[in-house]
């Protein structure tokens, strides 16, 4: 397990994630007010990244479940519930709609860009790293492999480490006894970033982080939360890469870095997986995002070229704090 310092995205990287993002968000304060806490933003609008941001409802039409229903999903995790699976009966289709609602308004599942819309790919992306972090089917391999996503909803080996950082004893001090391993949908990790989704979702999961193993609609919220977030400092978020709203500049740290799926697997694991050349782990999710997208009846060509779908090559991002492979 690589550590990686959390720095705390400010404020100039929220108006970016705001203004760049969805022309439908603007902020309510301007740079220099006082970061917002739970419960401290108006009725309209919504503490994220420690800004109040208001919903402007003109952009990014629908909602994820105008293409995505649950038949697809019960195609998708069709192993989920099965005898082999470790969180038999935790998943299912109504907690993720019900996390994606919270997110649509910052435009997950719902995006357009130059009036191309990527809400299906981006489902299906999102359920690609999804399914391959909790899929349990390098144990049935001979089995179809990519049909035991959501097999897990922690991780398995959950009381060898504690994943304390005492450096952050005094922003997010650890609860006695408890152990921050990976656990959700897209597993986070330490201290550090359970207090930073407990502050996002207001919710005290520093201190009650088993409360994710016991709600599949947390499971997914705090998911797509590390979706929607940048990891580090001057970082996009996978969503942002995904959909392609920052164009790097020359000077740019992510010049290196094509904008697409495999830029969401360089957010997200950085250097475990990117930059690697031809590796296992980056093919196996890039075969389960190109799986979900023909469930979806998405053509294979829209997913892009392979420079687009790989990170083989790109420059790290050095983010692999919050999941491993
Ligand atoms: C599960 O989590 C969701 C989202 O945080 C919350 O609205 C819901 O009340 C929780 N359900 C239970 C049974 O605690
Ligand atoms: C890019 O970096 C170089 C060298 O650090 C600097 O001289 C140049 O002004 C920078 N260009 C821009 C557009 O920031
Ligand atoms: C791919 O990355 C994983 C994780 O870092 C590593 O264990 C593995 O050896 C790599 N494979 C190749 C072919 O580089
Ligand atoms: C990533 O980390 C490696 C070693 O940890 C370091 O050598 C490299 O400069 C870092 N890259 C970036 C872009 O920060």
């Amino acid at each position: 397990m690589q550590k990686m310092e959390y720095i705390p995205l400010l404020t100039t990287a929220s108006i970016l994630l705001v203004l760049v993002n969805c022309p439908k968000f603007s902020t309510s304060q301007s740079l220099t007010s006082p970061p917002c806490l739970g419960g401290t933003c108006s009725r309209k609008t919504r503490c994220f990244r420690g800004q109040c941001h208001t919903y402007r409802p003109r952009c990014c039409d629908g909602a994820v479940t105008d293409y995505f229903q649950s038949d697809q999903f019960e195609k998708m995790f069709s192993n989920r519930n099965s005898l082999e699976a470790h969180a038999k009966g935790f998943w299912d289709y109504h907690s993720f709609i019900t996390a994606s609602a919270e997110y649509e308004p910052y435009g997950f599942g719902i995006s357009y860009l130059n009036s191309n819309f990527f809400g299906t790919k981006e489902v299906a992306a999102f359920l690609a790293h999804v399914g391959t972090k909790t899929s349990c089917g390098y144990k049935v391999a001979s089995k179809e492999p990519l049909t035991w996503g959501l097999c897990y909803n922690k991780e398995t080996n959950s009381n060898s480490y504690n994943y304390c950082d005492e450096n952050y004893k005094n922003t997010y001090p650890c609860a006695p006894g408890v152990a921050y391993y990976g656990r959700g949908a897209l597993p986070i990790y330490w201290n550090y970033n359970y207090g930073e989704v407990s502050k996002d979702l207001k919710v005290d999961l520093l201190n009650h982080p088993e409360y994710i193993e016991q709600n599949a609609t947390l499971a997914f919220q705090v998911a797509i939360w590390r979706w929607m977030t940048p990891i580090m400092e001057h970082q996009p978020s996978a969503h942002d890469v995904f959909i392609g709203y920052r164009k790097p500049t020359k000077n740019d740290s992510l010049a290196k870095q094509v904008f697409g799926f495999g830029a969401t697997m360089n957010v997200l694991y950085g250097d475990l997986v990117c930059g690697r050349g031809d590796n296992e782990s980056m093919n196996n999710i890039i075969s389960h995002y190109l799986y979900y997208l023909d469930l979806m009846g998405v053509e294979r060509e829209e997913a892009g070229p392979h420079e687009v779908l790989s990170c083989a090559e790109q420059v790290a991002f050095n983010s692999s704090s919050s999941s491993s492979p």
